[in-house]
C-alpha cells in the first residue's frame, strides 16, 4: 500500500518509517513525504533517500484551511497514496479531510493517551508525577488525539528526568512503534469494533 507521510519539522518518525519501508517484505511503500513548511529538516532526509517530497505551505493559505487541504489532497492523490501517516504534522485537520481519510490515516502522539492529549506532553507528565509515560499510535478522527488506539509503548519516568531526557526515552519507543503500527494498517489487519481498533493477529 502506498503511504503519504505528513511532517512539519525534524522528521525522525518519518525517517523510521522510511527505514522500515526499505525492507521489501514491509507492506507499505512511502510514496510521498509532504511538509507544510519548506524548512522542515525531514524533507532533505527523504529526498536523500530518493523518496518523493512536496511542500504545501500552510502560511500561504492563512485562514483558508479548505484551500490548504485541497492543495495537500492534490499532492497526495498525484502520488497515489492510499494511507496517510502523520509524523509530527503540526496542523489540525478539518472534519472534511479527516472524514475523507477515515480509517486510513494514523498519527503518533508522545503520551499514553487518553492522558496528555495536545502539546507539551513530557513537561505535563513530569508535572503530574506519573511513573509511566510513553507514546500512542491512533487512527485520526475529528477530535484531536481522540481516535481509536492501535498501539502503545510505555517507558518509566525516572528520578531526575528532565523534559529532554524523558522525550528522548519516549522517542526511541516511537521509532519502534510507528513502523509496526503502520505495517498493521497497510496489511489490512486493523478492524473497528464498537469504536475501538482491533488488530488481527496482534497480541495485546
Ligand atoms: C514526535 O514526538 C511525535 O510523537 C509528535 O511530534 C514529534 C515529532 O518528531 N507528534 P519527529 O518530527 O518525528 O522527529
Amino acid at each position: 500500500r502506498r503511504v503519504a507521510v505528513l511532517i512539519s519539522g525534524r522528521g525522525s518518525n518519518m525517517a523510521a518509517l522510511l527505514a522500515a519501508a526499505e525492507d521489501p517484505a514491509y507492506p507499505a511503500e512511502i510514496a510521498l513525504v509532504l511538509s507544510n513548511r519548506a524548512e522542515a529538516p525531514g524533507l532533505a532526509h527523504a529526498a536523500a533517500r530518493g523518496v518523493p517530497t512536496a511542500v504545501v505551505e500552510s502560511r500561504a493559505f492563512k485562514g483558508d484551511r479548505a484551500g490548504f487541504e485541497a492543495a495537500m489532497q492534490a499532492e497526495i492523490a498525484r502520488h497515489g497514496a492510499e494511507i496517510i501517516a502523520l509524523a509530527g504534522f503540526m496542523r489540525v485537520l478539518t472534519e472534511g479531510f479527516v472524514a475523507r481519510w477515515d480509517g486510513r490515516m494514523i498519527n503518533i502522539h508522545p503520551s499514553l493517551l487518553p492522558a496528555f492529549p495536545g502539546l507539551d506532553t513530557h513537561a505535563r507528565a513530569l508535572a503530574a508525577g506519573v511513573r509511566l509515560h510513553g507514546c500512542t499510535v491512533h487512527l485520526v478522527t475529528a477530535g484531536v488525539d481522540e481516535g481509536p488506539i492501535l498501539a502503545q509503548a510505555a517507558v518509566p519516568v525516572l528520578p531526575g528526568d528532565t523534559e529532554a531526557s524523558l522525550a528522548a526515552r519516549v522517542l526511541a519507543e516511537e521509532h519502534r512503534l510507528y513502523p509496526a503500527a503502520l505495517a498493521w494498517l497497510a496489511a489490512g489487519r486493523v478492524r473497528l469494533e464498537g469504536g475501538r481498533a482491533v488488530v488481527d493477529g496482534a497480541a495485546g
